[in-house]
């Protein structure tokens, strides 16, 4: 609008109109900011207007002043209550939007379980530091010579061949992913003063294949005695304590003769329970015998003055018929669902 230079009835009404238009256009609080700097504030045109009264002809000034008291006080009024309503609407749409669903599903990170393999090993473990026995530990990737020589496998003893073994490039270095915990018997009479009472715990390598009762991948428990005058009589009463311990008092164990290069006698293990799930019988669980006299050797150890006993029985064997656990499967997937059962949640 360009500069006004009376206060009249079409001026006015022109500068209401346009106050009123844009008050009726403006649709949020932002908007009526501007409209309310253009049409009511010092530069608006009734502003403007309003400082021309100073010239307004002394008999004219009171209908003069009441013309543009009553533009101002409409255009003033259209305002507030403009205002009022996009203030209401304003905040009905952020309380809209901030509105907490409270049946929605929570989105929540999933607890993790602990795996049931771990926690069997670990109450074994319990079961013989109970009796006084250390816990230890050996490489997975062991020499060939810890894992069959020491343990008295000749270079060409079919053992070696019937164990499956992983061997580990370039093969003259002689490394294999190791297929039973027996090399930690040797290396904790290599790192121990005597006597030496040890259970390890740990996870063991053999080229099979994944299916319901076999795993490439898998664990064993291994318990060496090394003392003055043990015999077969303390092996049997260790067995006896342990898988009474680990299941009930009504469970026994059966020596069958077997062979093992590194004990001597040897015996296959046998456990049997009244209440397994599918009935009392004898399972296969684990082989053991007294520390043949050429282990002992590789030690430094004269097996004239000490003697021990050696065993090592199956992890997963042991929860597949501790747990009912049909398919090896369940073990390997990594699940949470499956370990979760074991009550277990962390
Ligand atoms: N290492 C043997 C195996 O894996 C089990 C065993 C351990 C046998 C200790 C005797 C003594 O089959």
């Amino acid at each position: 609008m360009s500069d006004p230079t009376e206060i009249s009835e079409p001026v006015v009404s022109a500068a209401v109109e346009a106050a009123l238009a844009a008050i009726a256009a403006a649709n949020d609080s932002a908007a009526l900011k501007t409209v309310r700097t253009e049409h009511t504030g010092e530069a608006s045109p009734l502003a403007r207007l309003n400082a021309l009264m100073r010239s307004v002809p002394g008999n004219q000034k009171a209908a003069a002043g009441k013309l543009l008291g009553q533009a101002r006080g409409a255009v003033a009024q259209a305002f507030s209550a403009r205002e009022t309503a996009i203030t209401e609407a304003e905040a009905t749409a952020q309380l809209a939007a901030e509105t907490v669903d409270v049946t929605a599903a929570a989105s929540t990170w999933k607890a993790g379980a602990r795996h049931p393999l771990t926690l069997l090993q670990e109450r074994v473990a319990d079961v013989f530091v109970g009796m006084g026995w250390e816990v230890a530990e050996g490489p997975e990737l062991e020499s060939e010579w810890f894992n069959f020589d020491a343990l008295n496998f000749d270079e060409d003893h079919p053992a070696r061949a019937m164990q499956d073994t992983f061997f580990i490039d370039p093969p003259d270095a002689h490394l294999v992913l190791r297929t039973h915990t027996s090399p930690v018997q040797l290396r904790a009479l290599l790192s121990r003063e005597l006597p030496v009472y040890v259970v390890a715990p740990g996870r063991v390598f053999r080229t099979d294949e994944l299916d319901a009762t076999h795993t490439p991948v898998f664990h064993q428990i291994e318990g060496i005695a090394i003392d003055k005058g043990l015999t077969m009589a303390h092996l049997r009463g260790t067995l006896d304590h342990f898988v009474k311990a680990m299941f009930g008092p009504e469970a026994k164990v059966r020596l069958r003769p077997n062979y093992f290069p590194f004990t001597e006698p040897s015996a296959e293990l046998d456990l049997w329970h009244p209440t397994f799930k599918d009935g009392a019988r004898w399972i296969e669980w684990g082989g053991c015998g007294m520390v043949n006299a050429n282990v002992l050797r590789s030690a430094g150890i004269d097996p004239e003055v000490y003697s021990g006993f050696a065993f090592g029985v199956g992890v997963e064997r042991a929860l597949m018929f501790r747990n009912d656990v049909k398919d090896m499967h369940d073990m390997v997937e990594g699940d949470v669902r499956f370990s979760q059962q074991y009550g277990m949640t962390v």
